[in-house]
């Protein structure tokens, strides 16, 4: 007889256990365990049972059409996916409720639709809005076309039975996965068990019948819905769509690609007439920089394969706490108390007995170390109370001794910088020999912090910040 397998299962990452618990040891969130119906257990001992032999194929054979890719037009949305969107693919958008998933993912279905991109054919099935109020919304983004067939539902069943046949569209798109349900599984919609299927289901069918699949997935800190996390492997490709609620820009973030490199992002400012293509995101993450204040600093970032310039900014100021506030926006917080730490240790700047808060401008996320140098800068500049100049860019990371490391794409972040009216540059010496180049910022190579210290005139010795 199958055994039962375990039935309390993680609702964030997945893992399932034989007893409740209120933390899960895997992911460590608390409170996302549920009781879920229990799964029948594989039947052991399958060897030699009536299995179909495959068929190898080697790798000097020429590939198929797998990576068949279909361009939607949307510049930003095709440099995300790796160059368009591959047939037979399965993508996953994830994001917070409300950040303008199904909008994007409803400009996309017209945009493939549009006769400059072949008219191709989409099916957009929602699972949260009814037809009528995904007509609204498209007539007010001014997007009609015949070639973006609308249904509302739920049921997995329903759905292969309109996907799976030879007409079947170029793109079904399904908003979202966690209100999907297959009907012989005794778990809500939602719960991992469900989403899990109900994904396994679709995407199986997208790679029999050739078209492009994408999953909606709503992320969630409440654990009642499943997360995103547990279908990211069976994927081909995961995208999460970003911004800070309040600002406009919304950035689409490629984090797993099968077809295309990661890291890449795209940047949409979210207008009344939905999302627009941003195509410099530098100028935008630098239009309400005002200049000559202290505490700002411009970080000339790469984001994929495109330099960014942002704007990172601090404030350091006198704390009545006893425990002072660390706070960051858009930047990790262990890697502001690395910087913070070694400026105390090896420039004698002091930050004890001050809160201190970091902004990246605009609502983009940095991973990048070379932050580190403009993070440094903007620290130094808001605890001295003295200005960076201006027209400054500054890249380069720092390591525990204070030294400043060399990071890569050295002239793509000068170019840009150039591009934009920067005439100066900050940014870590440079290795190996020196050739001739086009760099057009004035260049001040930075060692080691206390040159940094040096440079925006604080020195060695320890300074309060100006009342
Ligand atoms: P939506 O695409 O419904 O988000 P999601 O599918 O990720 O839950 O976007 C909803 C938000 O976007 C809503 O708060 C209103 C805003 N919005 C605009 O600002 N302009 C627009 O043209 C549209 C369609 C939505
Ligand atoms: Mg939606």
């Amino acid at each position: 007889m199958a055994k039962v397998a375990a039935n309390y299962v993680c609702q964030s990452c997945g893992t399932s256990y034989s007893r409740w618990s209120g933390r899960c040891e895997a992911c460590g969130e608390w409170n996302t365990i549920t009781e879920e119906a229990a799964r029948e257990a594989a039947p052991k001992g399958l060897s030699g049972k009536g299995g179909r032999k495959l068929e190898f194929v080697d790798l000097t054979e020429p590939a198929t059409d797998e990576a068949e890719r279909r361009l939607t037009g949307i510049a930003e949305f095709d440099r995300v996916t790796g160059g368009g969107l591959v047939r037979g693919s399965a993508l996953l958008i994830g994001g917070d409720p409300g950040i303008g998933k199904s909008t994007l993912l409803l400009q996309v279905a017209a945009a493939v639709g549009s006769p400059t991109a072949g008219g191709g054919h989409t099916a957009y099935i929602s699972g949260e809005e009814a037809v009528a109020q995904i007509k609204l919304r498209a007539g007010r983004l001014g997007l009609a076309t015949p070639n973006v067939q609308l249904a509302a539902a739920t049921s997995v069943r329903d759905i292969l039975a309109s996907l799976d046949r030879t007409d079947t569209p170029d793109i079904a798109v399904i908003d979202s996965i966690q209100t999907m349900y297959i009907d012989n599984l005794d778990s809500a919609p939602g719960t991992v068990a469900q989403v899990r299927a109900s994904a396994a289901e679709l995407i199986r069918v997208a790679k029999r019948r050739g078209f492009t699949l994408l999953l909606v997935g709503h992320v969630t800190k409440e654990g009642l819905i499943a997360g995103p996390r547990v279908l990211e492997h069976m994927v081909d490709t995961v995208l999460y769509f970003e911004g800070e609620r309040g600002h406009q820009f919304r950035i689409l973030r490629a984090v797993k690609n099968r077809f295309g490199p990661t890291d890449e992002i795209g940047v949409f400012e979210m207008t009344d007439g939905g999302l627009v293509e941003v195509a410099n995101p530098s100028e935008l993450f630098l239009a309400e920089r005002r200049g000559n204040v202290s505490g700002s600093a411009v970080f000339a970032g790469i984001e994929g394969t495109r330099p960014v310039l942002v704007e990172i900014q601090a404030l350091v100021s006198p704390s009545p706490l006893a425990t002072p506030r660390r706070a960051v926006v858009g930047w990790d917080s262990g890697r502001l108390a690395m910087v913070m730490a070694v400026l105390e240790a090896r420039c004698g700047l002091a930050f004890a007995g001050n809160d201190v808060y970091l902004n990246v401008a605009g609502g983009l996320r940095i991973t990048e170390p070379a932050a580190d140098l403009a993070v440094a800068g903007a620290l130094i500049s808001a605890l001295s109370g003295l200005p960076m100049p201006e027209n400054l860019v500054s890249f380069g990371e720092v390591g525990l001794s204070g030294e400043v490391r060399a990071v890569g794409q050295r002239e793509q972040r000068l170019k840009e910088a150039a591009k934009l009216g920067f005439t100066e540059a900050l940014l870590p010496p440079r290795r190996g020999r020196r050739e001739g180049t086009a760099e057009t910022p004035r260049l001040h190579e930075i060692a080691h912090l206390h040159d940094l210290a040096d440079f925006l005139g604080v020195g060695n010795a320890p300074r309060r910040r100006r009342s």
